[in-house]
């Protein structure tokens, strides 16, 4: 009797010592989960008499009890990721009956979990906000599974949340203000199509040790905000579109061990005065677009102090110029990505106007005076042996040409009537369409230069090829005033005209002034100028007396149209009236002006 309660309290103290009968309410939600994850092979030995707090833990699997109720759920599948399987074989979901809301519902009535690790399982669909249920929880790791959209906003009521790992997955959008995960230790959001917003952690307060936003599509410069992680290690911000200057900072924050930039578009000079933190054994900022001198933290002493640098594919000049672009690549390629520099002209108030403009001669030029000069001109075949090509201020936002009275666009679209010229709808671009046509801006599709902007030949989706016109501008926030002015050449579509298809908007939120890059998209006419065709023998006998005048109608038919919609002031060269396949003229280069005092130019060159 005395033995029979020796070992009954013996089995009193020892049961909650040791680990805990799960509650069978936990039990049916693992068999749930069993069966939402379409019983993959780590989970197939499951049965009815699997007690689970005794599992044995493997790397796959780890089930952790505490006080009957589960605390930790691990389990990794073998299903390959979009990320992972790009190259090799095909990504792997679970199938069409998977519902990831009814998923979160069963998974989240384990209230007591701290850490949640769903890694490789094939879950598929959106992120439930009721996710944040989960209140206990100190680690979400969903690694490698198919998750769509935007991450919801409700992920900051994890008050206890030291570790998010939502990595190679297919989030997109923004990421919501993570300001409130006040204790966040590990920040993984690699592998995902995340941005074009650097996400805001808020910067205090801040326990951030591991910060990972590789390859995503964050385009912006990086934020200063990051100096105050004091206990950053590890930051990962490459295969994205980061902007702007290298921030010395990084270099110095104390306990920094490892920065990778990577295949950024980070340009400018390296900073010349950095002083690297100890602790720094590893940075990588190969592939930027940066400038100058190595500082010698990262340069000639890095070696003694056992530290990787790895700087090959920029523009630098201090080290072995054989795996560096030259100068003219990084500042090329820069204009095309980056924010203005931050100057601070502030005088010139010159009424300027934005324009999409042709090159120039005289005023306002009368139509009847327009095709007079022309036949003039055509009649006796003035040849000038310029080079050919693309005119440098084509399709530029003019500074000084004669303003329009009839500027401010309201009457022209009233007055402008649309022509049906089997052109595709005006199109506004996405900036990833534009790196995507032109690919990144590749030197060997520039085709122009001019004081203003580049000009690069591109391939839309459709195959069709086209002119892509980068141009800076310095702007005092009239976004209205640009969208006002996109509208109004939208609108120009002439069978005379080089008509513009499409365009993008590039603001940069960032910097004070709100800057932007605008891309014009035009038609490639293929024939060359009026210029060539009358400068080159071989063309030249291809224009006969009819051509001419069919040539010349057409451009005063264009000159017409461009003055009843209030276009004026737009002289016409030879070089700027380009001919298509069937010598139709088409005039390259018209101005449209905004009032005054609106728009400032930037000029970068
Ligand atoms: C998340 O899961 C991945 C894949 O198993 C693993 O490498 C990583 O260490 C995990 N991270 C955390 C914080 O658990
Ligand atoms: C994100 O992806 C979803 C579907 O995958 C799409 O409907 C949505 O438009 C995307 N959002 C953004 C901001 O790209
Ligand atoms: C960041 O994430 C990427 C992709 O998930 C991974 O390849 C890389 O090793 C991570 N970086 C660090 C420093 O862990
Ligand atoms: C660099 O590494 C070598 C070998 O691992 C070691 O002997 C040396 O002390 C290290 N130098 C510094 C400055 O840490």
């Amino acid at each position: 009797m005395k033995g029979f309660l020796f070992l009954g309290l013996f089995l009193f103290f020892l049961v909650p010592f040791s680990s805990s009968q799960l509650v069978p309410a936990e039990s049916r939600i693992l068999f749930q989960i069993q069966q939402f994850l379409e019983n993959p092979p780590v989970l197939q030995e499951w049965n009815k008499w699997t007690n689970f707090c005794f599992l044995p833990q493997s790397p796959s699997l780890v089930i952790t009890c505490s006080g009957n109720h589960i605390t930790e759920l691990t389990i990794v599948g073998n299903k390959k990721s979009p990320f992972e399987s790009l190259k090799s074989s095909s990504p792997q979901a679970l199938s069409g009956k998977f519902s990831i809301d009814s998923f979160f519902t069963v998974v989240t009535k384990l209230s007591s979990l701290k850490k949640l690790s769903l890694v490789s399982l094939g879950l598929w669909g959106s992120l439930p906000a009721k996710i944040s249920r989960l209140h206990s929880l100190e680690v979400l790791n969903i690694t490698s599974n198919f998750i769509l959209g935007e991450i919801p906003s409700s992920i900051v009521n994890f008050k206890n949340l030291k570790s998010l790992v939502l990595a190679r997955n297919l989030l997109n959008g923004s990421v919501p203000d993570l300001k409130g995960l006040k204790i966040l230790e590990e920040l993984d959001l690699s592998g995902n199509n995340l941005g074009p917003k650097f996400p805001s952690l808020g910067d205090n307060n801040n326990n951030l040790v591991s910060l990972n936003l590789s390859n995503n599509i964050f385009r912006s410069e990086i934020p200063n905000g990051l100096n105050k992680f004091t206990h950053l290690q590890n930051l990962d911000l490459s295969s994205n579109k980061l902007v702007g200057p290298m921030p010395a900072f990084l270099f110095s924050l104390p306990a920094i061990q490892s920065i990778s930039i990577a295949k950024n578009q980070l340009s400018g000079a390296l900073p010349g005065s950095v002083s690297c933190s100890n602790n720094l054994k590893f940075v990588d900022f190969s592939s930027n677009l940066l400038m100058g001198k190595l500082p010698a933290c990262l340069g000639s002493s890095s070696s003694s102090r056992n530290r990787t640098v790895i700087n090959v594919w920029n523009c630098l000049s201090s080290t072995s110029t054989k795996s560096q672009h030259p100068h003219t690549f990084c500042e090329k390629q820069a204009i095309a990505v980056k924010p203005p520099p931050r100057t601070s002209d502030e005088k010139e108030q010159s009424t300027v106007k934005l324009g999409v403009v042709l090159g120039l001669i005289a005023g306002i030029v009368v139509v009847v005076g327009a095709v007079g000069f022309l036949i003039f001109f055509i009649v006796k075949k003035v040849v000038r042996n310029r080079d050919q090509g693309y005119k440098n201020d084509s399709f530029a936002f003019e500074k000084n040409s004669t303003l329009s009275k009839t500027a401010d666009g309201g009457n022209a679209r009233r007055t402008m009537r649309m022509v049906s010229l089997g052109l595709p709808p005006y199109h506004v671009f996405t900036l990833e369409e534009m790196e995507e046509a032109t690919n990144s801006f590749d030197p060997t599709n520039l085709v122009g230069e001019g004081s203003q902007g580049q000009l690069y030949r591109g391939w839309l989706r459709d195959g069709s090829v086209v002119l892509v016109k980068c141009l800076k501008l310095k702007q005092k926030h009239s976004p209205q005033i640009l969208q006002q002015h996109m509208e109004m050449i939208s609108k120009l579509r002439h069978r005379h005209l080089v008509s513009v298809l499409g365009h993008c908007v590039v603001t940069y939120q960032d910097h004070p002034n709100t800057a932007s890059t605008v891309f014009i998209v035009l038609e490639n006419v293929v024939n060359g100028s009026l210029k060539d065709h009358l400068s080159d023998w071989r063309k030249r006998d291809v224009l006969k007396w009819p051509q001419r005048m069919g040539i010349t109608m057409g451009i005063a038919k264009g000159i017409q149209y461009l003055h009843t919609g209030g276009v004026t002031g737009n002289d016409i060269k030879l070089e700027n009236v380009l001919l298509d396949e069937t010598l139709t003229a088409r005039i390259s280069s018209y101005n449209i002006s905004l009032p005054p005092k609106v728009m400032r130019l930037n000029h970068y060159t």
